[in-house]
């Protein structure tokens, strides 16, 4: 009886440690097995449909608007986090109000300032734009950013762009080549980066209110590879359509850029997002390839209404037409698929790294790009670097010197930990040694607000221009040097967003001023800050300028840094400066900045009446046009001076003549043949001796940039396939390389050729 009794006990003690045991197990399993579209073992796509499944056609609308003005619902019930954007290309722009503009006063969100893209662009340097994007990736992951309003890279058009500092210049290649790298440092931070703005967006005046007409050669060829490249070889996770229209429709919305050429042709997969307002109407944005809608001033947003958002075109109005049975939902399970998609790169990714702000290798990475940025465009009698043991009294005059340049210009605007002033900078360098003196020398704007942020310096001046002019022309009297520091800014119709410029030339009485301080002292420096060229009329008169761009947190130092020679200059002109507007082909065509009759009669001032701009010039942009009608410009792309010199020697070929699926090697040495050690850029150039189409004189199709010590010689090669040969054959929709002679043109700017090599295609 015992035994059996234990014998029974020994059963059910067992039967309840298994029923135990099977207990647990299911809690766990039910605890541990994670929905599909949670199981990081399962592949993405696999995740995205199960995820789709499970969604309401409310939620998947939900996540194709914003729920502020910089963030978009995610999917609450189910744990699909809000994707939160920022601006911008330079730096992560500071936190704003959930339905305002305005900055929301936080205090734990300023940032580093990097270089404005001209800046970079004029690196030359891929490495310089890999080291930008990681940097700037990282702040926006630390600011627990998804999605990157940046880069820009529409091509400089005209000078009078305010937009063209946020940009990488007027050549298709440089920027291509540029961009890529930024993407991928981003990115690497499970940080989106949304590339802008697709398409045509080449002039701020209008931007709203114009259509773009212009050839498809001219778009495959000069406007659109920079696109391509950012998504084809960058894999940018997101795209920003841009506000003006092509083909009479608006380009957020626009059939043939975002359908036919961005998804169809390049099999983009990413995330459309539109330019903030840029869509006005929901079928378009339904059927045109639109997927994420930021920022649309809807009647009920402006009125202010609780539910705002939901009067967005893709809101409340596409669900309406879903449940009408009027559209059906393939658009919208590809919409949300791209959107899973990216979520599972960002805010979805359990391996992204955490992110960090203003350490000192960002520091590093800001001076750094200041300092390769910088272009020497001129040094008479080297000038520069300024000698230190013969300048005891500097004089630095002119308002850049002291102006606060990181608040302002637009969206790129920022909040900065720090921002290092010329005058700060050149006095940290030299003023141990010299004595440093400053005169204002005009007064440009005296403003310092954007959205809130404040720049907290008050530059009221009420002396009259010719008082100004005095005291700088007298300082500059009995100084051993000046160092002239002006230019443009990030004010209203200079560099910056929503308006262009309204002249070429220097604004602010600087002309005058700087001829004035040319005769006074004859070692003078002048250093230009701008994103954008401007006419010189007194560039005879100066011995020495550098341009500078927008340079961020760093902006001092890095200057200072070149006029000591602490670095030596290796920039080279992103964009043509012409000599005069007229120079430019846009500007000689005509078609800026509008169509001239439409532009009398008052068109662009609505929607209603858009204004047209033909881009007559077609492929003739910047030196493509300068180059083949031989205006010469003032400076030219591609020029930039060094403190030491270089020799290039004989280029060589592999073959001379190569068939239409070969690849073709150039081979040149370079030198350094001067005392400082320093950098040069390679440039090389092809040329399509006899085509059957206008092409441009020659079109940059390489370029390396090489570091060498006093004496030291390298080899450069390149390798080019026939896509450096081609056109864009219009009617028959692809590139073509047409047999004959070409030549491969070496130097180390576009008017500065060392060598040459003929070869034939056969
Ligand atoms: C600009 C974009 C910017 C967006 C959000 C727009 O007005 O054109 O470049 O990213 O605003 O600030």
């Amino acid at each position: 009886m015992l035994l059996i009794n234990k014998k029974a006990f020994m059963f059910k003690k067992t039967a309840i440690v298994s029923l135990f045991t099977f207990i647990a197990a299911s809690y766990m399993a039910q605890n541990h097995t994670q929905p599909v579209y949670l199981d990081e073992s399962k592949p993405v796509e696999q995740r995205i449909q199960d995820a789709l499944s499970r969604m309401t056609v409310e939620e998947k609308v939900s996540m194709l608007h914003a729920q502020s003005k910089f963030s978009s619902p995610g999917v609450p019930r189910l744990g699909i986090p809000e994707f939160w954007t920022t601006d911008g290309p330079h730096g992560v722009r500071p936190e704003v109000m959930w339905d305002e503009w305005d900055q929301a006063g936080w205090t734990n969100d300023s940032i580093i300032a990097y270089p404005a893209l001209t800046a970079l662009s004029a690196t030359w340097n891929k490495k310089m734009s890999w080291n930008y994007g990681k940097a700037l990736g990282e702040e926006a992951r630390y600011r627990k950013k998804d999605i990157l309003l940046g880069p820009g890279v529409n091509i400089y058009r005209t000078p009078l762009n305010g937009r063209n500092f946020e940009y990488m210049g007027e050549d298709p290649y440089l920027t291509s080549k540029m961009v890529v790298p930024y993407i991928k440092g981003v990115q690497s931070n499970g940080v989106a980066t949304s590339v802008k703005h697709f398409a045509l967006n080449n002039q701020e005046m209008f931007r709203h209110t114009s259509n773009v007409n212009i050839d498809d050669r001219t778009l495959y060829e000069i406007y659109l590879p920079p696109f391509k490249a950012a998504v084809t070889e960058g894999d940018s996770w997101t795209i920003m359509g841009a506000y003006d229209m092509y083909k009479n429709q608006y380009a957020s919305q626009n059939q043939y850029l975002l359908n036919d050429i961005l998804k169809k042709e390049w099999g983009y997969k990413g995330v459309v997002v539109s330019d903030w307002g840029a869509v006005n109407n929901t079928e378009q944005a339904i059927h045109n390839g639109l997927d994420l809608e930021f920022g649309s001033w809807t009647n009920g947003l402006s009125a202010g209404t609780k539910n705002a958002y939901d009067n967005y075109y893709l809101a409340k109005p596409y669900l309406d037409l879903i449940k009408a049975g009027k559209v059906g939902t393939q658009e919208l399970d590809d919409k949300v698929t791209r959107l899973l998609r990216l979520a599972y790169k960002t805010t979805m990714n359990r391996n992204k790294p955490f992110g960090n702000i203003a350490s000192e290798e960002h520091k590093a990475v800001a001076k750094e790009i200041g300092e390769e940025g910088i272009v020497l465009l001129k040094n008479q009698g080297d000038i520069l670097p300024i000698d230190i043991n013969k300048a005891k009294k500097i004089a630095v005059i002119g308002e850049n010197a002291i102006k606060i340049m990181t608040v302002g210009g637009g969206s790129s605007s920022l909040k900065v930990k720090y921002e290092t002033l010329p005058l700060d900078g050149i006095k940290t360098r030299f003023g141990k040694q010299a004595d440093v003196q400053y005169a204002r020398g005009y007064v440009g704007d005296i403003g310092g607000e954007y959205n809130g942020v404040k720049s907290g310096q008050n530059l009221k001046d009420d002396r009259s221009a010719a008082e100004l002019l005095n005291e700088a022309v007298e300082l500059a009297k009995k100084s051993d040097y000046v160092i002239f520091v002006g230019g443009l800014n990030k004010s209203d119709f200079q560099d910056s967003e929503g308006n262009d410029r309204k002249s070429y030339g220097l604004p602010y009485n600087q002309d005058n001023l700087i001829s004035a301080l040319a005769k006074a002292n004859k070692n003078l420096a002048v250093v230009l800050v701008s994103g954008n060229a401007v006419a010189m009329p007194w560039i005879k008169e100066v011995p020495s300028v550098l341009q500078s761009w927008y340079l961020g947190s760093e902006a001092g130092n890095s200057i200072a840094s070149v006029l000591a020679g602490d670095a030596n200059p290796s920039g080279k002109l992103p964009f043509t400066f012409p000599v005069k507007l007229e120079d430019n082909s846009a500007h000689r065509l005509g078609e800026y900045p509008g169509q001239k009759d439409e532009l009398a009669a008052g068109k662009g001032k609505d929607q209603k009446n858009p204004i047209n701009i033909t881009y007559n010039e077609g492929v003739f942009v910047g030196y493509r046009w300068h180059d083949t009608k031989k205006i010469k410009p003032l400076f030219s792309f591609g020029h930039g001076l060094s403190y030491t010199t270089f020799e290039f020697g004989k280029a060589s070929a592999d073959k001379t003549v190569m068939s239409q699926d070969d690849k073709i090697t150039f081979t040149v040495t370079v030198k350094n043949t001067g005392k400082k050690a320093g950098a040069e850029v390679v440039q090389l150039y092809i040329s399509d001796i006899k085509a059957s189409v206008p092409r441009p004189s020659k079109e940059l199709k390489g370029f390396e940039k090489v570091y060498l010590n006093p004496g030291e010689q390298t080899e450069v090669t390149f390798m080019i396939d026939k896509t450096a040969l081609s056109y864009f054959d219009a009617d028959k929709h692809e590139w073509t390389a047409e047999p004959g002679d070409f030549e491969a043109l070496i130097g180390n700017s576009s008017d500065a050729i060392k060598t040459k090599v003929k070869f034939t295609l056969k």
